[in-house]
C-alpha cells in the first residue's frame, strides 16, 4: 500500500461491527465479551460464516446476534461469493467488518468496498509468519519472540498497516499448541482494543503506517 489515506469519512455515529469467521470463533467471543463489558463501544450487526458447521455461529446465537451463511462452494467464483457477503454487510449497515478466523481470501472489489474499513488478526508478529499455521512456522522456525496483529485488510495476504501488535515469548517447553494457546489469549485482548481505535477515529494512513493522534 502506498500514498497517504485516512479513516473512511460520514457515519462516525455508526458502530457497527459485521463479523466473518469459518469456525470456532474464540476472537468473536472476545468482541462479544468485551461490548457487554463496556471495554469496547460497538454493536455486532451480523455474524457471518462460510461454513454452516462454523461453532461460532452457536456463540453468535447464544448472545442474540443475527447471524448468516454464505457457503463458498455454491457460488460459482471467489467474485460472486465475495459480492454476496458485501451486500450483506451493507444491507446490515456495517461500518466496520472485523476478520476473526475466516478463511477465505477476500478480492480487490470487496477491499474497495470497504476502503480502511476491514480488520484481520493474524496470529503472530506480522510481516513474519504470513499464512496458515503461522503459531507452528514461528516455533519451527525457533524464533524467542512471536505474538499477535490485528492490521487493516489490503488486498494482500496478512499485509496491510498495523493496528496492534502484542509480543508473546517462545518458552523452552513449548510445543506448538502450547504456543498457540499463550498468542490466543493476547490475541483476544489486542482485539477489541483495535476495533475500539478505529471506530473512536482520529488516524490515518501515512504510507503503510497506522497513526494515531497523540
Ligand atoms: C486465530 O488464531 C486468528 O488469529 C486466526 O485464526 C484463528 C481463529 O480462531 N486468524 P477463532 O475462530 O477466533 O477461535
Amino acid at each position: 500500500m502506498s500514498g497517504q489515506g485516512s479513516e473512511p469519512t460520514g457515519g462516525r455515529g455508526n458502530r457497527r461491527l459485521g463479523v466473518l469467521i469459518s469456525g470456532r470463533g474464540s476472537n468473536l467471543q472476545a468482541i462479544i465479551d468485551a461490548i457487554a463489558e463496556r471495554r469496547l463501544d460497538a454493536e455486532i450487526a451480523v455474524v457471518i460464516s462460510n461454513r454452516r458447521d462454523a461453532a461460532g455461529l452457536d456463540r453468535a446465537r447464544r448472545a442474540g446476534i443475527g447471524t448468516a451463511v454464505f457457503s463458498h462452494a455454491s457460488y460459482e467464483s471467489r467474485e460472486a461469493f465475495d459480492a454476496a457477503v458485501a451486500v450483506e454487510l451493507k444491507r446490515r449497515g456495517v461500518r466496520l467488518v472485523c476478520l476473526a478466523g475466516f478463511m477465505r481470501l477476500l478480492g480487490d472489489s470487496f477491499v474497495a468496498a470497504f476502503p480502511n474499513a476491514i480488520l484481520n488478526i493474524h496470529p503472530s508478529l506480522l510481516p513474519a509468519f504470513v499464512g496458515l499455521d503461522a503459531q507452528r512456522q514461528a516455533w519451527e522456525h525457533g524464533v524467542r519472540v512471536t505474538g499477535a496483529t490485528v492490521h487493516i485488510v489490503t488486498p494482500e495476504l496478512d499485509d496491510g498497516p498495523i493496528v496492534r501488535q502484542a509480543a508473546v515469548p517462545v518458552l523452552p517447553a513449548d510445543t506448538p499448541e502450547s504456543l498457540a494457546a499463550r498468542i490466543l489469549v493476547e490475541e483476544h485482548r489486542i482485539y477489541p482494543e483495535a476495533i475500539q481505535a478505529v471506530l473512536d477515529g482520529g488516524w490515518r494512513i501515512d504510507g503503510r503506517r497506522f497513526v494515531e493522534a497523540s
